[in-house]
């Protein structure tokens, strides 16, 4: 599906970062791992602030595309194919995770999440965003399936080891892309192991 999304030349979501992420980036050290990647333009943003990106997606059309515009923006990423329902991350290596539009099904994030934890150096960050529940009633993006969509009460759920910085549901502007226009429901984390 999402291989079909990306073909062409246009980038769905844009070419620039998401706008939570790049609020925030100043918070991230690397190397940053990135959940969902897509075509690159979170990767890339991170990579041309100087930190380390590997960007893990399912799409080959997504991360041939992402790569392109690495190279064009004159910077280097990491990209892996692979499927986050079998992804197994380096333990105890990323100075940051971020996770932004990653919808994925509860029986993957379930399997997926304690990885992630576990892959965070002490004191290391995952930056979430996703459109939450509420966005179900709205046409401005997003997937149609609630197990996909996020509440902060399933945020503390399913990541109940990493300490909130920042914890919220809200309704905001968002302009990234095509695909993610309007206003729109989201749900935004920002959360850190502890330990150091
Ligand atoms: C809404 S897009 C977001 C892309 C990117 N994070 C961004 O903000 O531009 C969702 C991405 O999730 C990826 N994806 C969905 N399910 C996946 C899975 N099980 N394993 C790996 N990637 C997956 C898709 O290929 C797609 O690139």
């Amino acid at each position: 599906m999402w291989d079909e999304r990306y073909a062409g030349d246009e980038y769905v979501f844009g070419t620039e970062p998401n706008t939570f992420l790049a609020e925030h980036a100043g918070k991230l050290a690397g190397p940053v791992l990135s959940l969902a990647e897509g075509e690159g333009r979170n990767a890339v943003f991170l990579a041309s602030l100087g930190l380390d990106v590997h960007g893990v997606d399912a799409s080959p059309v997504g991360l041939a595309k992402a790569q392109a515009l690495a190279h064009a923006k004159g910077v280097a990423i990491r990209t892996e194919l692979a499927d986050l329902a079998e992804f197994v991350p380096e333990e105890n290596h990323y100075g940051a995770v971020v996770s932004i539009w990653a919808h994925l099904p509860s029986a993957i994030r379930a399997r997926l999440y304690p990885l992630v934890v576990r892959s965070l150096v002490p004191g290391g960050i995952l930056l979430l965003e996703s459109y939450s529940e509420a966005q179900l009633a709205r046409d401005t993006g997003g997937p149609k399936d609630l197990d996909l969509l996020m509440t902060t009460a399933k945020i503390r759920a399913e990541l109940p080891n990493l300490e909130p910085l920042l914890l919220q549901e809200l309704v905001r502007d968002v302009v990234e892309g095509r695909r993610h226009t309007g206003l729109a429901a989201v749900v935004q984390f920002i959360g850190r192991k502890p330990g150091d």
